[in-house]
């Protein structure tokens, strides 16, 4: 299924330019202004996109910190700017996608596979962010592409008998430092400050398009719910290399001022690791916004192991002073 049969046709947003980048996912949109006031039908029609291409691209905005929260709340509440690690001084919704900050310590430490790194924004948590809006400030002059994956279309490839195995079955995402003992003593500090871990339907339902989602987040997503320890990894393994299959990607080249959007809820993500091997600098930043627990195909939904829900910044400010 394309996202034009998803939802709204190429042809039929009237307020903004939208070209696809791939069948599947992806697509960029021109003649918005994301700095100034966005009149409701052009913010409409950006909330659809979002939805039927999954991650859409703005190319050379000019946002600060400020207008970049801004935009972000038009299309629901910015989360802090990441629960684990921490926020901008000044700006409690931003978190500083750096080069080297303590989330990337443990890249590169192993043996990469195809999905590793591949995931969809902590989704260890019982609600992870619905969305992400990530900036490109300082981009390398080459390496550095993102890549997005779209997880209903993971899902719409499988054959039946699979679809009806892995509808019934739930998922267990951890945040946790690799088996390999590479983390940095900061990572493992605030991975163990804010222990996350929580359970998700393997198949969820998109809450707007009703499209069914296989919820697999590789770096989070680590064992099945009541299989066997090898029955789960063989499954995972085979889910985890099936959900990131190149048919179902789109890969950003970024310049500065570009933003992309993307939905947590059917998609999943991989940060450049090509980055490493290069002297070149590389600074973004990214808002989130609060999610819901997802929602399987028989209505049950997603639970917390450990660790509470992701909330807006304000909210998790306001609970940080009081502990
Ligand atoms: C992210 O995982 O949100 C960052 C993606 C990137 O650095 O390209």
């Amino acid at each position: 299924m394309t996202a034009s049969q998803i939802s709204l046709p190429q042809s039929d947003y009237e307020h903004i330019e939208l070209s696809p980048l791939t069948l599947h996912i992806g697509a960029e949109i021109s003649g918005v202004d994301l700095s100034a006031p966005l009149p409701p039908e052009v913010r409409d029609e950006i909330a659809s996109a979002f939805v039927a291409w999954k991650v859409i691209f703005f190319r050379g905005q000019a946002l600060d910190h400020a207008a970049h929260v801004a935009f972000a709340r038009l299309f629901g509440e910015p989360t802090i700017g990441h629960a684990v690690f921490g926020h901008e001084d000044e700006f409690p919704e931003v978190y500083s996608i750096a080069k080297h900050r303590t989330a990337n310590s443990i890249r590169g430490a192993s043996m990469a596979r195809a999905w590793t790194d591949w995931h969809t924004d902590i989704t260890a948590a019982i609600n992870p962010p619905m969305a992400s809006i990530l900036r490109g400030v300082t981009i390398p002059p080459y390496g550095g592409d993102t890549l997005w994956t779209n997880l209903a279309a993971a899902y719409q490839a499988l054959s039946a008998p699979m679809k009806a195995f892995v509808e019934a079955l739930n998922g267990i995402h951890r945040f946790e430092a690799p088996a390999n003992g590479a983390e940095k003593a900061n990572y493992r500090d605030s991975i163990e400050k804010r222990r996350l871990e929580a359970l998700h339907p393997l198949v969820t339902v998109h809450p707007v398009s009703g499209e069914k989602v296989l919820y697999v987040s590789p770096a989070f997503l680590q064992e099945i719910d009541g299989l066997a320890p090898r029955e789960s990894q063989a499954l995972l393994e085979f889910l985890w290399e099936h959900s990131v299959r190149q048919d179902f990607t789109v890969r950003f080249k970024w310049q500065p001022g570009d933003v992309a959007m993307w939905d947590n809820r059917s998609t999943a993500h991989l940060a450049p690791n090509d980055i490493f091997q290069s002297d070149f600098d590389r600074q973004l930043y990214r808002v989130t916004l609060v999610g819901a627990p997802q929602e399987g195909t028989d209505g049950r939904t997603s639970q917390a192991i450990a660790g509470a829900p992701i909330l807006s910044a304000k909210e998790e400010l306001a609970t940080a002073k009081v502990h």
